[in-house]
């Protein structure tokens, strides 16, 4: 991991509400996004782990602003599961522990933010779904953790990053990065912007739902990647949903389409052998029937669009993908040549499977 250091580690982690000396500290993953830390602490001649973790505030522009949200986010699922009398409570939600002074994070002298976890112990994630039993456990999981978040008090959530599924926006900067054309590859994605731009038409179904008020502005993870749950090593179960800093305001239905897009096909999102690439429907059935049991508070009009959302939202990140090709890829980090258009391409196969499954996905949900 970049720049461990571990008299850094000690330094941060007296600045946190644990009793105790520090044992031992170590990398925990290396994350596209936050620099995740193990730390073991000796608590009345027990080891016991916390996980510190360093915020990256070039991604999240308002790092207070995101932690109101997590703390606010946390205190109530903690609030709520007590109300149901769910045991095992601290494996079941994230729980920060405080600075010194109080507040959910601290900022070091060198403008770094760093927030502390209680270390779940006893689970594992998984990069990808690997069963039908796991598709469903992504589904009832994140389902879940909107539900629990419906009636959170306080005002509306800080959003995190502004605009982040507005598939319009996104459409808007793909026809930008062609004008532009800053890199010279327009003409070799030539194709993939036909296709995107003969699909025009997916852009708005939810926006203008969500104008109308007929589709509510929800609590949303936003993130919903199955190596953000975290399953019992014993039973398989979900336990808890972790990296909560993109949840914010937004649209239920692009969870949903996010776990159809990352879960239903075999292939890593930049396969190359596109004859691979598929909406398998015994997972996304799984996955439907999981989220649904446990989404219990959407109403008919989303409940009408969730084989589409599995669509839009492939398309979404397909045309990101695509955009950061024509801008010489400078936000999705590449590993070799042509990277954002392979998985531009990949994304785009994908919608085309659900396009022709997406009358018997409907059905499906309809009659669960
Ligand atoms: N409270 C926790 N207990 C145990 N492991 C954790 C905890 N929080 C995070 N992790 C582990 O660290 C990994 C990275 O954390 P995450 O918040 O998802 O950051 P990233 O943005 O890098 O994905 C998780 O996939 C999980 O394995
Ligand atoms: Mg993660």
């Amino acid at each position: 991991m970049p720049g461990y250091d571990p008299s850094r580690l000690l330094s941060v982690s007296r600045h946190f509400h644990i009793y105790g000396e520090l044992l031992h500290a170590e990398p925990c993953k290396v994350g596209h996004i936050n620099e995740t830390y193990t730390a073991t602490y000796d608590q009345g001649g027990v080891p016991v782990r916390y996980i510190h973790q360093r915020i990256n505030h070039e991604v999240f522009k308002d790092p207070g602003g995101l932690m109101d949200n997590l703390q606010r986010v946390t205190a109530h699922l903690r609030s709520k599961m007590a109300e149901r009398g769910v045991r095992d409570m601290t494996r079941r939600a994230l729980t920060l522990i405080p600075a010194q002074d109080g507040r959910s994070y601290y900022r070091s002298p060198d403008g770094e933010y760093w927030r502390t976890f209680v270390f779940i112990e006893r689970v594992r994630t998984f990069e990808s779904v690997e069963s039908a039993e796991q598709a469903y456990e992504a589904g009832k999981a994140f389902g879940e953790f909107q539900h629990l978040l419906v009636d959170l008090p306080g005002g509306r959530l800080h959003d995190t990053i502004p605009h982040f599924h507005n598939t319009r926006k996104r459409f808007e900067s793909l026809q930008k990065a062609v004008r532009e054309d800053r890199v010279n590859r327009a003409s070799a994605a030539k194709v993939e912007v036909e296709w995107v731009l003969a699909h025009e038409n997916l852009c708005d179904t939810i926006l203008r739902a969500m104008t109308s008020k007929r589709i509510p502005e929800r609590i949303t993870h936003n993130d919903t990647k199955f190596n953000n749950v975290m399953l019992d090593v014993a039973t398989g179960k979900a336990m808890c949903v972790v990296d909560l800093d993109t949840v914010m305001p937004g649209c239920a239905l692009y969870d949903f389409g996010d776990m159809v897009r990352t879960t239903t096909s075999p292939t890593l999102e930049d396969e190359l052998d596109l004859s691979k690439v598929q909406m398998r429907m015994p997972m996304f059935k799984a996955l439907c029937r999981g989220y649904l049991e446990a989404a219990t508070f959407l109403n008919k009009h989303e409940r009408a669009l969730i084989a589409f959302a599995g669509k839009l939202i492939t398309f979404t990140i397909g045309l990101r993908f695509l955009t950061d090709f024509l801008n010489g890829d400078t936000y999705f980090r590449v590993h070799r040549p042509n990277h954002n258009l392979d998985r531009a391409r990949t994304q785009f196969r994908l919608v085309e499977s659900i396009e022709r499954q997406e009358d018997a996905m409907q059905k499906f949900a309809d009659g669960l």
